[in-house]
């Protein structure tokens, strides 16, 4: 029996397969390189405590919805609204699957890049290299055209072969393997960090708290870091959400997901930084971070060979679970409402999204001039999914949630068909109608610019 048998859907099949491919799509690239600089720079300790109240306050109902959703409506997340609700609703599922096309364009982008460089860990590539030399070889490699689009296709072939292996043989199957492997290597490099000598102030600079870098701004920030390591806004969850069985406890797989998802960045910092304070580094940013910084690390520590291979193996299995989880978004639409069959599905949305991908790959180089709205092809798609589509479909989703769908459904699938006490039901409505909406639009708005402090 196969998946696309609309009578047979994949589902997981275990409780911990469920927290691992949802974990699995949480966990990704943004926690490794993003969440440890923007906590260090922002107030470290300060930023956590309003970082941990955002994911605890905001990121556990949202995805509650999300996964909601999608048990509830037994399709991917265009067919879940169509089946939910009368009216337009369906759209934000059909935004959802627009954000799918244009994360997982870009995100190989940089998963491609993880694997150049996993290779280049292997060949022993960072042997020798001055600082200088390391970024120009990582700017003469990001601007080429044809190792960077390579690397990419294989992401995406790589992505594409568990897709198509099915939901509980492909997606379930490598996430349960993947995710304790990821935790086993980020625990090892925490603990190689955490004892070079000087690894104090790199610990210092994550945790210290420091009020006076709290502002609006910074908070802001906060929530969208939140969402966007949560994987909220886009149907990634409602999709999965719809392979979840009728017994599972939805409340606690949305808490322990967050969970899972915030102590794997929180780790991602202690493994960075005492590194890059013990070698007297400054820490920067983003892809400097991670393909220029952390190189230059490997290749002045002791046993650097072996660890720049662990840490590229992580990044890339990070990053690997996390593009499984979007291609699904695609592929499920493609099956349930194409009536396609999973393979050719796959194959079908593999190629449509990489063929746009590798505009976003050519970005960084012979196509670095080509400007829309004075930004590159890349900055285009990130700018358009996270600061757009991911906020506008989490604040869709939870209006639909909190207005539309109606307290009973809700009530309903929280309880397991009553069979699960509700002791958060009140506080979780008050948060989807009233306090997640309005957080969510202050944030849009001011990052679009349209609301100052
Ligand atoms: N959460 C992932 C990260 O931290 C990225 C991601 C995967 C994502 N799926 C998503 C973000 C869906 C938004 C929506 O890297």
């Amino acid at each position: 029996m196969t998946n696309n048998d609309l009578s047979q859907r994949g589902n997981f099949g275990s409780k911990f397969g469920v927290i691992a491919a949802a974990a699995g799509s949480a966990v990704g690239l943004g926690n490794i390189w993003r969440f440890p600089y923007v906590a260090g720079e922002n107030g470290g300790g300060a930023f956590l405590i309003i970082y941990l109240a955002f994911i605890l306050g905001i990121g556990v109902p949202v995805m509650l919805s999300e996964l909601l959703i999608g048990r509830r409506g037994q399709l991917n997340a265009f067919g879940s609204f169509k089946k939910l609700s009368k009216g337009k609703w369906y759209l934000v599922g059909l935004m959802g699957i627009v954000a799918a096309f244009l994360i997982l364009a870009f995100y190989t982008t940089i998963a491609g890049w993880t694997l150049e460089y996993l290779m280049q860990s292997f060949i022993n590539g960072f042997e020798g290299k001055s600082s200088q030399e390391l970024k120009n070889s990582f700017e003469t490699f990001q601007s080429s055209t044809f190792r960077p689009v390579l690397w990419q296709l294989i992401f995406m072939a790589m992505t594409a072969g568990i897709i198509m292996a099915g939901v509980q043989k492909g997606i379930e199957k490598y996430a349960k393997i993947l995710m304790p492997l990821l935790v086993a290597l980020i625990v090892i490099m925490c603990i190689r960090s955490v004892t070079l000598p000087g690894a104090k102030e790199g610990l210092a600079f994550l945790f210290n708290p420091d009020f006076s870098k709290i502002t609006w701004s910074v908070v802001f920030d906060a929530l969208g870091q939140a969402a966007f390591s949560l994987s909220i806004g886009m149907g990634a969850l409602i999709t999965y959400g719809s392979y979840i069985k009728k017994d599972n406890n939805l409340t606690v797989t949305a808490f322990q997901v967050s969970i899972a998802d915030t102590m794997i960045a929180i780790l991602a910092g202690v493994m960075i930084f005492p590194a890059v304070f013990a070698f007297h580094i400054d820490p920067t940013a983003g892809f400097g971070l991670v393909f220029i910084v952390l190189p230059n690390i490997f290749e002045q520590m002791t046993g650097g060979y072996i660890f720049s291979i662990i840490f590229f193996i992580l990044l890339a299995v990070a990053a690997l679970t996390s593009t499984i989880s979007v291609l699904e978004v695609v592929v499920a639409y493609f099956v349930e409402e194409l009536n396609l069959k999973r393979k050719k599905a796959t194959i079908l949305a593999a190629s449509s999204i990489s063929f746009i991908g590798i505009f976003c790959t050519l970005s960084f180089g012979s196509l670095s001039e080509f400007k829309i709205l004075g930004l590159t092809i890349f900055g285009l798609f990130d700018e358009v999914s996270a600061n757009y589509l991911l906020p506008i479909g989490a604040f869709l989703i939870v209006i639909f949630l909190g207005w539309v769908l109606g307290k009973d459904i809700i009530k309903d699938e929280i309880s397991n068909q009553g069979t699960l006490k509700t002791r958060f039901l009140g506080l979780y409505m008050f948060i989807i109608k009233f306090i997640a909406p309005i957080a969510i639009a202050l944030v849009f708005l001011y990052s679009i610019g349209l609301l100052k402090f």
